[in-house]
């Protein structure tokens, strides 16, 4: 046996070319790709590749991905005047939004107005769920259990609770998250601000359990099998060349869905290396969050992606940078030097409009994970809102305001009730553009009540 070490296989497993085991009932496609070894991929699991089942399941698969993908791209190169160096350069920001909230979940929305989106995760879903269908099919033609379809449906479950089921329980596509690398994140950002923080979710805390728990059972079997190894525990290895086994039909059925296999041995390496890298990245993340960061939304605003944060405060003294509103406890050693922070704004009692005003109040209880107002209202993640009605629009000075609203400030002119009116109904339909407001207001009521309440705090 080879010397122990950590990273490649130790054995090449290269077993004479051999397109798998005998079946009673071929199908159309199988057994025609050409076979052969790499000497690379035998480094990280079997050096065979091939053969691809393909079969119309595959091959309808792999066009609508195509479809979804060559929708997306095009919106996106769309988005930025059909210039591909500007797709290049600004690819991790474009993105192919859902549904405004007023088209609910109008099956068929205009292309421009989520049309294209619907579009795009139609093709996307058929492809997803045609694939599972292939991989169902290819198990049962091997004789083997149906295990890996349904571990994949079960992702298939989370992936259609966020793009489709959810969406279809609130009556609107508007619910749904882009497509789009910060586009998503920032949907993801803004969905865990909207809600409260979601590590308070019970299931988020059952799901990071099991996340946790899994690469602790990964680590274990991957890390006995390896130990063991020295003698013979990956004996396994020796089966890939002992025609008919079990061995060999899994090896195949990966083969077949997607051209390559791991071996015995490779895939407890794999394990053990997800699991350690688990908990090594997880432990560099937090060991990074208050000794070198101290906000990571606020962070990845200064580095150019997700939602913009601050500055102000941070800029005219760090001290007090860490807002401690957006997770109690959070804010480490700016703890009590802002007495005022909890609540901004809401001492002062309903003065003007009576009923409207504390309607107005409880509502912008919403903006108040991005937004400040009263007296010593500072920028968050959008900037402070004191006075805001009559205020030239994008002119805090020192906020870093979109290009999109920093460009249309002066065709909008000052901030009038009908004009916040607007912008809160979908700040980027209003701007034109993409913005950094990722919050809208779908209840007409809300947003009178709030724009009469903004009025009043001067
Ligand atoms: C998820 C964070 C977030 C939420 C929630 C949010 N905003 Fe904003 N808001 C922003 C950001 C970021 C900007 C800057 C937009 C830009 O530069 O494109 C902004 C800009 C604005 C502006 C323009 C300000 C100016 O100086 O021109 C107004 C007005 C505004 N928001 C009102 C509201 C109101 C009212 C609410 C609640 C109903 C709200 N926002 C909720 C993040 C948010």
């Amino acid at each position: 046996m080879a010397q122990y070490q950590n990273i490649f296989t130790r054995v090449q497993v290269r077993g004479p070319l051999y397109a798998g085991v005998p079946m009673d009932r071929p199908g159309p496609f199988e057994r025609q790709t050409p076979l052969r070894f790499n000497y690379w991929i035998g480094r990280f699991g079997d050096a065979q590749i091939g053969p691809i089942y393909l079969g119309w399941l595959g091959l309808a698969s792999l066009m609508c991905g195509f479809l979804a993908i060559e929708i997306i791209g095009l919106n996106m190169l769309a988005s930025v005047n059909w210039s591909p160096q500007a797709f290049i350069r600004e690819f991790f920001w474009l993105s192919l939004a859902p549904p405004p909230p007023e088209m609910g979940f109008k099956i068929i929305p205009p292309l421009k107005e989520g049309g294209w989106w619907v579009m795009a995760g139609f093709f996307l879903t058929s492809a997803i769920l045609l694939w599972w269908a292939r991989m169902y099919r290819r198990a049962r033609a091997l004789g083997l259990g149906t295990h890996v379809a349904w571990a994949f449906a079960s992702a298939i479950f989370l992936y259609l609770v966020l793009g489709f089921i959810r969406p279809f329980a609130m009556g609107s596509w508007s619910e749904a998250p882009p497509f789009g690398i910060f586009p998503h994140l920032d949907w993801t950002q803004n969905f865990s601000l909207r809600y409260g923080n979601l590590f308070y979710n019970p299931f988020h805390a059952l799901s990071i359990a099991f996340l946790y728990g899994s690469a602790l059972l990964f680590a274990m079997h991957a890390g006995t099998i390896l130990a063991v190894s020295r003698y013979g525990g990956d004996r396994e290895i020796e089966q890939i060349v002992d025609r008919g086994t079990a061995t060999e039909r899994a090896a195949l059925f990966w083969r077949w869905t997607m051209g390559f296999n791991a071996t015995m041995e490779s895939i407890h390496r794999w394990a053990w290396w997800f699991a350690v890298l688990v908990t090594l990245t997880g432990g560099i993340g937090i060991l990074l969050t208050g000794t070198v960061v101290d906000n990571w939304q606020e962070w990845a605003g200064r580095h150019g992606y997700g939602t913009q944060i601050i500055t102000q405060a941070a800029v005219a003294s760090p001290a007090q940078a860490a807002p401690g509103s957006t997770a109690p406890g959070s804010g480490s050693g700016a703890a009590g030097q802002q007495p005022g922070a909890p609540g901004q704004g809401g001492a002062q009692p309903a003065a003007a409009g009576g009923q409207d005003m504390a309607a107005g109040e409880k509502v912008f209880a919403k903006c108040k994970t991005c937004h400040e107002i009263g007296p010593n209202a500072k920028a968050k993640i959008g900037p402070p809102l004191t006075g805001v009605v009559g205020r030239p629009v994008a002119s805090v000075p020192g906020f870093a305001y979109s290009e999109t609203l920093k460009k249309k400030a002066g065709e909008i002119g000052n901030w009038d009730k009908e004009k916040l009116q607007q912008w809160l109904t979908d700040p980027a339909k209003y701007a034109g553009g993409t913005v950094k407001m990722m919050f809208k207001l779908a209840k007409p009521e809300e947003r009178q009540a709030v724009v009469d309440y903004l009025e009043t705090q001067k």
